[in-house]
Order: C-alpha cells, then structure tokens, then sequence
C-alpha cells in the first residue's frame, strides 16, 4: 500500500517540470497549484500520521484551547469545499472566516495568507476545484473548550492580533526582495512557526523570525542579516537548503521537514533566491555573550560527546557536509531556547529524504543511554566548545523535557 505521504509527493512531481519554465503561460490553475505548494496546504489538510487521503483533513492540531481537527478541503459537495464560491473562498483566506460566517482560529494561517492579493486567492480555488471529491467528516469541535464561545472570542482576538490586508510592497527595495517579503510572509507564513507569541497567540512583530517553540520543538531564529540566528549562512546556503533540503551546515527535521518536502523543495529557482535575499536583509542585535561553564561540567559534557557523538559529528563538532550536521557554530546548539536540542539528543533525528537527496539521514536516540545529568552537561559543552557560546542547561531542563515527551 502507497502510504499518504508518498501520495502527496506525487501528486506534487508534476510540478518539478512546470516549476523551472515558470511564466505567464501558466494557466490560472497551475499557478494555483503552484501557490499552494507554496503555502503548504497540503500538509495541514491532510492525516499524514494515519495514511490519510490528501485534502481530505484529519489532522490533529494543538491550540491553547485543545485539539481541532483539520477540515476536508476537497472538492466534496457534502463533507468538502464543492458548495463555496469564490467570494466564500477569498472571504476564508482573507479574513479567517467559515463559510456560515463564524470565525476560524488562527491555527489555520489566515493572519499571513490574508496577504495574498485576490488573484492568488482565486488561482488557488480553481486549482482545488480539480482535486477529485473525497467524503470525509471530522468532528473538529469535539475536545475543544467551549467551541461557540471560543469562535465569538477569536473577533475580539482578531482585533487585536490580527493585520488584515494583501502584501504591500516597499518601493525602496528590489523587485526580487519584494518577492521574497511575499513568499515569507504570505503564502510561506514562516513566522507562524519561527515568530514569538504573546500570551494570547498573537505573533510578536518585535520578535519576527527571531524563534518560537511550539509543541515541543523550537523552530531557531532565521533572520540572516548580521547578528541574526543564520548570519553564518550564505545566500546559496539558504537555497540549497529550502531547495534540496540539505547544505552544508545541517537538513531539515521535524516540522521543517515536512515544510521542504511538501513546499519549498517544489519553488522555482528564482522564488528561493527571492526568499533568500530577503531573509539575508533581516539584521538582529547581537546576542549577549553567556557565562563560560563551569570547567568539571564542561570536561564531563566533553567525555560524553567524545564518547557517543564524535564518531559522526567529529571531535572538533565540523560534522561532514551533507551528512552529519555541524555542530561548531551550529545556531540550533546556540539557541538560547534548548528545546529542540535536547529533543534530538532524546529521541534521534531524521533529516528527511528529498528529490535531490533520496537517502534519508538518522541519528539514533539516546534517551535510554544517557541520564539528564549527563544530557545537560553535553549541550554545556557544545554550547561552549569549539567557538560557539550558549547558556548553559541544566538537569531539570532536560527532565522536564523527557516527562512532557512521554505524556505524549
Ligand atoms: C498550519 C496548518 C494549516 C495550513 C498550512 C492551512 N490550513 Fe486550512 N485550515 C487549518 C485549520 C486548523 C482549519 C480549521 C479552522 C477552524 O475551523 O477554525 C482550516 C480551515 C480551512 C478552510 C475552511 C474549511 C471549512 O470547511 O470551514 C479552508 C477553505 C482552508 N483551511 C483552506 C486552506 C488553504 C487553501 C490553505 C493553503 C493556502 C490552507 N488551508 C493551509 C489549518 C491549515
Ligand atoms: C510548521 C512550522 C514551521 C514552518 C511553517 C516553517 N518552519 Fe522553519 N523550522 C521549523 C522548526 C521546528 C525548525 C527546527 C528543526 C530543524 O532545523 O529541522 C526549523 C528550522 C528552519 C531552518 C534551519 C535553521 C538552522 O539554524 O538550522 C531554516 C533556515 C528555516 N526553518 C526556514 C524556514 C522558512 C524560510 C520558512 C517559510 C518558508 C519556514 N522555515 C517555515 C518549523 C517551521
Ligand atoms: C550515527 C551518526 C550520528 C551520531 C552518533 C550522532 N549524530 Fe547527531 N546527527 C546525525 C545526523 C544524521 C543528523 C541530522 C542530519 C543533519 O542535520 O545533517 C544529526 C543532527 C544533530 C544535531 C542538529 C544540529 C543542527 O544544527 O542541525 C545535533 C545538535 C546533534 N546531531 C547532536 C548530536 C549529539 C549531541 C550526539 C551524541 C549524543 C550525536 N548528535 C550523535 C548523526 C549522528
């Protein structure tokens, strides 16, 4: 049996073709297919973790108010989208609202694809009009806090959090750092992962791009101007990375992983250079230097690397380029937030497999070889060896971590 992941990545092939001759000849419905590659649609719409149908939803969703359920967005009379017009359609991207009219919560990105001029919009409706109609009905509501109360709460939320309106360009600027501000900000919405939230699950303007976690991973700063949490990464860095899903710092895992599969490794060429120059432009302030760790925690965390990690990350933590990520300047060891370090050292990593690099690179777990004494004490070291500087982390951070992980 095909599972629904390898379904989704053909559904997607036909785009590696059309994608390289992008061009006004495109019909509308290929830029829409085009677009929602770009916006990821796919991977929310679709139960990735039980072989689900593409389109159809049932992807469970973490919000502060409990589980939602991901709706089917196939052309289905009953269960799907085949009732909406193109206004109900512009009306839900636009403006985050059903087609009854009630509000939808900020779990589906409204608040960044609301900068999708209409055009956009319409392309993607026609395109999703050709996926065959599936039947699937999802009791979205079912965990949910007081649902009805919550949808009325979102209109007072909305007021404060969310900036509706299409993307404006900045005259100033090229024409290529315009269409990458686009791609970021809109389609893309990198900032519903990788910009910080307030107490309400609004995103931080302050803290664009400068990182989050959410459900247990920390998604690092990506401003790649100086200062910025992938100032070390070149241009072509950034494009080899979104593009192929490998360069020569590291690959993408876990939620990233998913976000190269099914979007960014599908974007032309000149889109990813685009995205690339815009994320060079965004400069950050400089970190503030932490404390050097103590010298018994740091030669314990060195024992430790020497003797679990050396053999592929190499003792002076170079990695080897596109197999084993570098640790020595490595901005995820740096974070301030260790969240996904400790998580990778816990459970393993999967880099995850792409067109370009068809094998799938892993990491082993260590959660039943080493304590939490002996955990923190590893990222204190790699934190501080080899030129990097980072906070140091301590046992209960990592006991914490492993608890919440195995409630899960
Ligand atoms: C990060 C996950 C995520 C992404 C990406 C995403 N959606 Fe959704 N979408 C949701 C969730 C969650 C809901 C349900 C929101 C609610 O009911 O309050 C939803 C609801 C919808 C609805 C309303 C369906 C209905 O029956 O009321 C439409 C239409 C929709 N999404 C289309 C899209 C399109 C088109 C894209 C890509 C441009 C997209 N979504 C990308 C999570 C996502
Ligand atoms: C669904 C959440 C999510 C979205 C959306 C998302 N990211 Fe990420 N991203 C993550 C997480 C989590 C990580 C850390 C895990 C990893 O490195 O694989 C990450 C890592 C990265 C890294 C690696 C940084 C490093 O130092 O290793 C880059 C670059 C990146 N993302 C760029 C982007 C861009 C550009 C977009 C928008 C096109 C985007 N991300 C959208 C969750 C997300
Ligand atoms: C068998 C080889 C192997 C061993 C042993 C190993 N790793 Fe990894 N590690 C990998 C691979 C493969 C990846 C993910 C692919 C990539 O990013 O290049 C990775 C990724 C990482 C990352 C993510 C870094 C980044 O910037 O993306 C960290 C941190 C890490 N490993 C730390 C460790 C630590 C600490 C140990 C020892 C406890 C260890 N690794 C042992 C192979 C290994």
């Amino acid at each position: 049996m095909i599972g629904a992941r390898a379904i989704v990545a053909l559904g997607l092939a036909g785009i590696m073709q059309t994608a390289a001759a992008q061009d006004l000849s495109w019909s509308e419905m290929e830029r829409g297919r085009y677009l929602a590659i770009a916006s990821n649609c796919v991977s929310c719409h679709t139960d990735l973790d039980h072989d689900g149908t593409p389109w159809a939803g049932g992807r469970e969703m973490e919000t502060p108010f409990g589980v939602i359920v991901t709706p089917n967005i196939t052309s289905d009379d009953a269960t799907g989208i085949g009732r909406w017009t193109r206004d109900d359609f512009w009306r839900a991207l636009h403006e985050g609202r059903r087609r009854d009219g009630s509000y939808m919560y900020p779990a589906f990105p409204y608040t960044h694809f609301t900068r999708m001029p209409r055009q956009d919009v319409d392309a993607i409706y026609e395109y999703l009009r050709t996926i065959p109609p599936v039947e699937a009905d999802h009791v979205p509501e079912e965990e949910l806090l007081l649902p009805l109360q919550v949808r009325t709460a979102i209109s007072a939320w909305n007021a404060l959090h969310f900036d509706q309106g299409v993307f404006v360009p900045d005259l100033d600027k090229s024409d290529e750092w315009n269409r990458g501000a686009y791609l970021v900000t809109g389609p893309g919405h990198c900032g519903a992962c990788h910009t910080d939230r307030n107490i309400l699950g609004g995103e931080q303007e302050d803290e664009f791009l400068r990182g989050a976690t959410l459900e247990n991973w920390h998604a690092p700063n990506i401003r790649g101007g100086e200062h910025g949490g992938i100032a070390h990464w070149s241009h072509d860095d950034i494009v080899a990375y979104l593009g192929s899903g490998r360069n020569e710092h590291t690959a993408p895992m876990t939620r990233m992983g998913e976000v190269v599969e099914f979007s960014t490794q599908h974007l032309t060429e000149g889109d990813l250079s685009a995205i690339a120059t815009y994320l060079k432009s965004l400069e950050d302030t400089p970190r503030d230097a932490s404390d050097p760790p103590q010298e018994a925690v740091f030669q314990a965390g060195q024992a430790t690397y020497f003797d679990n990690c050396a053999a592929c990350h190499h003792a002076d933590g170079s990695g080897e380029a596109y197999m084993f990520a570098r640790l020595a300047g490595s901005n995820k060891v740096q974070s301030d937030d260790p969240t996904t370090l400790i998580r990778i050292i816990l459970e393993g990593a999967q880099a995850i497999p792409t067109n370009d690099h068809p094998g799938p690179l892993a990491m082993p777990a260590f959660d039943w070889k080493l304590d939490d004494d002996q955990i923190a004490d590893l990222i204190t070291y790699m934190r501080n060896a080899w030129g990097n500087n980072g906070p140091a982390v301590s046992a209960s951070d990592v006991a914490d971590l492993r608890e919440t992980l195995a409630e899960d």
